[in-house]
C-alpha cells in the first residue's frame, strides 16, 4: 500500500524515486502539448488570474524554498512581479497589499500553523483571492482558501520532503502558464513540451544514484558543506542545503554564487565541500568564474552540470553530468540529485533518515 517502504530502505529513497510517477500524476489532466487548462485551478481561475498584478507566496521550510523558484517563473514567464516569505516572518510583519495582489500559500500538509495563521491574516488585507497549493485534500489550508491546486503527490511520510517538493513545482509552473494565459499572453509550448518529457528524464537522473552514492564518502566525515547556484537555482542550493542539515546533521549553507566574494569565500580550504548546481543556463559563465574563486582556495568542488556545459572532472572537480533539460524545467531535475546525495551521506552516517532527532513532519504548533 501508499504507506509501505516495498523494496525500499527507507521511506524517503521510496519516495524520492516516486518522483517521476507523481510528476505525471501532477500534470495529468492539467495541460495538453500546446496548452494549459486554466480551469485546473478551479472555476473562478480564469477570471481572478485576469485581475491578478502580482503575487504573494507564503510558506515554511521546503515549500517555501518552492515558492523562491515560482518567484523567477511568475516574473520571467508571466511578467507578474512576486514577493516570497516564510510564514513565520509573514504573519508578524504590516504587510502593505496593493491592488490586484494574489495570495498563495505552500503547503505539504495544509496543517503547518504558521501558514495557516498567515492565510488567516491575509483574509484581512484585501487581496484579490486566496490559492493553496497543497498535498493533502480536506487540509484546514484548502478548506480555508478560496481556490486550491492539488500536488498528488500522495503520502509523504519521510520527514524530509522530497516528492512534494517537487509535484509543488509541477503546480507552480502550471499557475504560472495559468495566470500568463488568462492575462491573454501567448501559450509556451517549449514549456509544456518540456513538462511532458520531464517524468522520463527525472528517471534517467534518478539511474545516475550508484554515481551519487559514490560521491556522498565524501562528505561522510565532514562537518561544514557550502552549495552554491544563481538564478532560480539559488534556491535549489538551499533546498540541498536543508535536506543535509536535516538528516544527516552536517552544517549546511547555501549562497548565491556571487555572494561568494562578499564573505563566504573566507569559509573555503582543503576542508571545505562545495556544491554547486550548474544547469546550462545565462548565468552559467558567472558561476564557472565562482567556481574558480573556489578552486583558487583549494575547495573542493562537486557539480551538478548539463553535459553540455563543459566543466571537466579534474583532481579538485568532481562532476555529475546530468542530461540536457529545458532551463525552465531545469530546477525540478537539479533536485533530484541533491536529494539523492543528502540521503546517502545520512545513511552513511547512520542517522534516522525518515524521522531526524528534533523534527516533526508537520509542524502544528507555532
Ligand atoms: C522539509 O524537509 C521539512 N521537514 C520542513 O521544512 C517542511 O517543508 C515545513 O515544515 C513545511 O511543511 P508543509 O509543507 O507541510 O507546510
Amino acid at each position: 500500500g501508499a504507506a509501505s517502504k516495498g523494496e525500499y530502505r527507507h521511506y524517503m529513497l521510496k519516495e524520492i524515486f516516486e518522483q517521476p510517477k507523481v510528476i505525471e500524476a501532477a500534470l495529468e489532466g492539467r495541460m495538453s502539448a500546446s496548452s494549459v487548462l486554466v480551469e485546473s485551478f478551479g472555476p473562478d481561475a480564469q477570471a481572478l488570474f485576469q485581475k491578478t498584478r502580482q503575487v504573494h507566496i507564503i510558506a515554511c521550510g521546503t515549500s517555501y524554498h518552492a515558492g523562491l523558484v515560482a518567484r523567477y517563473w511568475l516574473e520571467r514567464y508571466a511578467g507578474v512581479p512576486v514577493q516570497v516569505e516564510v510564514a513565520s516572518e509573514y504573519r508578524y510583519r504590516h504587510p502593505v497589499v496593493p491592488e490586484g495582489t494574489l495570495f498563495v500559500t505552500l503547503s505539504q500538509s495544509g496543517e503547518t500553523a504558521d501558514t495557516l495563521a498567515a492565510l488567516r491574516f491575509a483574509k484581512t488585507l484585501g487581496y484579490v483571492g486566496t490559492l493553496a497549493i497543497c498535498n493533502v485534500p480536506g487540509s484546514s489550508l484548502v478548506r480555508e482558501s478560496d481556490m486550491s491546486l492539488m500536488t498528488r503527490a500522495g503520502p509523504e511520510i519521510g520527514v524530509a520532503s522530497t516528492k512534494a517538493f517537487t509535484t509543488q513545482l509541477i503546480a507552480l509552473l502550471l499557475l504560472t502558464l495559468s495566470v500568463s494565459k488568462a492575462k491573454g499572453q501567448p501559450e509556451q509550448p517549449e514549456i509544456l513540451a518540456g513538462l511532458q518529457a520531464l517524468p522520463s528524464l527525472c528517471q534517467q537522473v534518478l539511474g545516475l544514484d550508484a554515481q551519487i552514492e559514490a560521491l556522498s564518502q565524501a562528505f561522510a566525515e565532514k562537518h561544514h558543506a557550502l552549495f552554491l547556484g544563481r538564478g532560480a537555482h539559488y534556491p535549489i542550493a538551499l533546498e540541498g542545503a536543508l535536506k543535509l542539515k536535516e538528516i544527516s546533521y552536517i552544517h549546511a549553507e547555501a549562497y548565491p554564487a556571487g555572494e561568494l566574494k562578499h564573505g563566504p569565500l573566507a569559509l573555503v580550504d582543503s576542508e571545505m565541500p562545495v556544491i554547486s548546481v550548474a544547469p546550462n543556463d545565462e548565468l552559467l559563465e558567472k558561476l564557472k568564474s565562482n567556481l574558480q574563486e573556489v578552486r583558487a582556495r583549494g575547495g573542493q568542488l562537486f557539480v551538478f552540470a548539463d553535459r553540455k556545459v563543459g566543466i571537466s572532472a579534474q583532481e579538485d572537480i568532481r562532476v555529475l553530468e546530468l542530461p540536457e533539460v529545458h532551463e525552465a524545467l531545469a530546477p525540478l531535475l537539479y533536485t533530484l540529485p541533491l536529494q539523492l546525495l543528502s540521503y546517502h551521506v545520512a545513511v552513511l552516517k547512520g542517522t534516522d533518515v525518515d524521522q531526524p532527532r528534533n523534527l516533526a513532519k508537520s509542524v502544528t504548533v507555532e
